[in-house]
């Protein structure tokens, strides 16, 4: 079985360290060995340490590498949209089977490998590119298939859980918790994809489709990062017994005209300790789904690093190798449901909003009315001085307010007005909350 590798940084150094390590066990598992027939990089002259390859592998012209006779299986671990999009549709079309872990291109325009698979007969793969090491997407696309999934909820970004680990376990604010993961090499120079939530809503995408036989993709997916989370509301969540993460949201969901629909979306939320995905810390992943028959099922691992990662593609190709020898190929594509995607302002969510209020005679009536107008039901309320201090009436005072469900547009505009109100001196935060209190 011959393999051209596209990408040879963090995770296809791994790739090939693994290849090398472990090539005869791989050869028995697959029944034939595994070769590389060459490795395209941008900078053919940059030190790769000592990696196990003979340096005359490396090209620059995957395109030439892809289209080689002798190469069955594509592995691609390069990132992006282009020119990966090209290079995986050429290699898919002409019958080779391709192994990524690209969650970008794959919510950007999955259509076009599916379809391209689908067209040359090979197969597509890409375990490593939603959770890393986790065995997540073969058990949505096969182990799951007899069931009827409802719910996948996850946190999906290492980077992020790490920095919100930070700030709960610390009380440091984002920017500091930040600069604790750049140093520890977990947040990359610019860590705008995944503090800003790109990355888990490219997963969120992939997710739902394998999850609800739809193809979503990476422009269905409501997303807000991280960025704005202060120290203030870790320590409000830690006062009502939550955490704050930043979660992966894919559900069925019926809409007002009753037909079924798929709600997909990434924001930061408060959970209650109690939750499952309350305990995942540090930079670990973890992916919480609901079925009917199956019930709850919680996958929890390591979700990002070069041999992880590495871990996930490699049982990707031993898995397209051993079709390839079998002279088969896996299921192909399904999303035969094609169900509709859901706005985001009829999500069904419930808020955690932070008040800062003039103190005085009729402020919680003003406050209550503009609820009761947007038909949002109060669940609780909380006033204290304003900075938790010790300030009398007439003074400033803060105000929580936890919401029962409603459509998040109603939750939106409820916030706007508030902003609106002369007793309201500013809405210092304003977050969603999910998983029951
Ligand atoms: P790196 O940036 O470490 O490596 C990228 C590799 O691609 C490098 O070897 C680079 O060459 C090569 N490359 C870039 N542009 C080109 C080009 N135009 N032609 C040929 N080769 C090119 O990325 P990672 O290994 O971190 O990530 C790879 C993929 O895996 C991405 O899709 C990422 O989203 C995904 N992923 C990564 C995870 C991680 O923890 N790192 C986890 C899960 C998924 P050169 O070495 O010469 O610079
Ligand atoms: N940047 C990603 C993370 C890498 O922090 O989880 C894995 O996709």
């Amino acid at each position: 079985m011959r393999l051209a590798l596209l990408g040879c940084g963090t995770v296809g150094g791994e790739v090939l360290r693994l290849l090398h390590e472990q090539s005869a066990d791989l050869a028995a598992r697959i029944g034939a060995p595994l070769e590389i027939a060459g490795i395209a990089v941008r900078r053919i002259g940059r030190d790769r340490g000592d990696l196990p390859v003979d340096p005359a592998l490396f090209t620059t012209d995957p395109l030439a590498l892809i289209k080689r006779d002798d190469v069955d299986v594509v592995v691609e671990v390069v990132g992006g949209i282009e020119p990966a999009r090209s290079w995986l549709v050429e290699a898919l079309r002409a019958g080779k089977s391709v192994v990524t872990a690209n969650k970008a291109l794959l919510a950007e325009d999955g259509g076009a490998l599916h379809d391209a698979a689908a067209e040359g007969g090979g197969d597509l793969y890409y375990e490593a590119s939603v959770a890393g090491a986790i065995p997540l997407l073969r058990p949505l696309r096969e182990s799951l298939h007899g069931d009827r999934i409802t719910r996948v909820t996850g946190i999906v970004n290492g980077t992020t859980n790490f920095i919100l680990s930070a700030m709960d376990a610390t009380g440091a604010g984002f920017a500091e918790a930040l600069e604790e993961a750049t140093e520890l090499g977990y947040a990359e120079a610019d860590p705008t994809a995944d503090v800003e939530g790109f990355d888990a809503a490219a997963k969120a995408a992939i997710l739902a489709s394998l999850a609800f036989h739809t193809r979503v993709g990476a422009a269905d997916v409501y997303r807000a990062g991280i960025t704005e989370v202060t120290a203030a509301d870790v320590a409000s969540a830690k006062a009502m017994g939550c955490t704050i993460k930043l979660l992966c949201i894919a559900a069925r969901a019926v809409d007002p005209a009753g037909r079924e629909t798929v709600s997909v979306r990434v924001h930061p939320a408060m959970i209650p300790l109690t939750h499952p995905l309350a305990s995942v810390g540090d930079a670990f992943n973890a992916v919480f789904v609901e079925a009917d028959a199956a019930g709850q099922l919680m996958f929890y691992g390591r979700g990002a690093g070069g041999a992880p990662t590495a871990s996930a593609v490699l049982g990707d190709v031993v898995a397209v190798s051993r079709n390839r020898l079998a002279g088969v190929r896996a299921a192909s594509e399904s999303a035969y449901a094609d169900l509709p995607v859901r706005p985001m302002g009829e999500a069904l969510t419930r808020y955690h909003i932070s008040l800062d209020v003039a103190d005085r005679p009729g402020v919680l009536e003003a406050v209550a009315g503009v609820f009761a107008r947007h038909a949002v039901s109060i669940a609780t309320v909380r006033q204290g001085p304003a900075g938790g201090g010790s300030a009398g009436q007439g003074e400033d005072a803060d105000l929580v307010i936890v919401t029962h469900v409603a459509p998040d547009a109603a939750l939106a505009a409820t916030v706007r007005e508030l902003r609106g109100l002369d007793i309201v001196r500013s809405v210092a935060s304003v977050l969603r909350v999910e998983g029951g209190l």
